[in-house]
């Protein structure tokens, strides 16, 4: 029965190829000895975690203050900003912008980024249908999620629906139910839960996109409030 090395194994085996097994990669290790976000995101340009660089045209990573007080995490990069190469730039950041702009959020003063750091996309003719990031991919971008935790040092970082959630949390968490909540996480890290800003552009009905552009409106302004505590 072959034996399956463990992932240390795999990482001292990537810096001898000799040793290397084959039909297995070696966990990569770009970005490990990064100490600033400009550094991480350098690094990041070249990740292979995952499957999703192949048909994204760059790595979207954070951006903010380094020393940002609270973390705004979205789930993975839409169309624009892949073509932008900025996190929060189209439609969803649109909205976002605004509403923090009314909750008296500076955006220039915050770090946002996403849980996936690259554009999973259908292609439907010329058009690429955003498509949702599995528990893999997931996972295996935590650890930029993580550097950036690490190099900021947020006081609050708020999880912009499931995706962001279940990236920071390490688990599903009911976003309906638990939305303008705060999770303490065992780092002393407090995550804040709410929905998506996508969520109020698919809102067909005024009155109802209204109601909750209102409830998102409340939930920034606690947000804030958390920021002052
Ligand atoms: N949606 C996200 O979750 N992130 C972005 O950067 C844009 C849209």
């Amino acid at each position: 029965m072959a034996t399956i090395p463990s992932t240390t194994a795999l990482q001292r085996d990537a810096k001898h190829p000799a040793r290397r097994v084959p039909g297995l990669e070696p966990e990569p290790t770009v970005g490990d000895d990064a100490t600033s976000i400009g550094a991480a995101r350098e690094a990041a340009k070249g990740c292979r975690r995952c499957p999703l660089w192949r048909n994204a045209t760059q790595t979207v990573f954070g951006e903010g203050p380094e020393n940002a007080e609270v973390i705004f995490v979205g789930e993975q990069p839409g169309d624009q900003e892949d073509l932008a190469g900025k996190p929060f730039v189209g439609p969803a950041g649109r909205v976002f912008d605004s509403i923090l702009d009314d909750a008296a959020i500076d955006r220039r003063k915050v770090y946002v980024t996403n849980a996936v750091k690259h554009f999973k996309f259908e292609p439907r003719g010329k058009r690429r249908i955003h498509s949702k990031p599995n528990a893999g991919e997931i996972q295996a971008c935590r650890w930029w999620l993580d550097k950036e935790l690490d190099l900021i040092k947020p006081h609050v970082a708020v999880a912009l629906g499931a995706t962001a959630a279940q990236a920071l949390l390490g688990k599903a968490v009911p976003i309906l139910k638990m939305r303008g909540n705060v999770i303490e996480r065992d780092d002393g890290l407090r995550v804040f839960i709410t929905i998506h800003p996508s969520l109020i552009l698919r809102i067909r009905e005024p009155a109802d996109k209204e109601a909750e552009r209102e409830r998102f409106l409340r939930d920034m302004r606690k947000v804030r409030g958390l920021m002052a505590a």
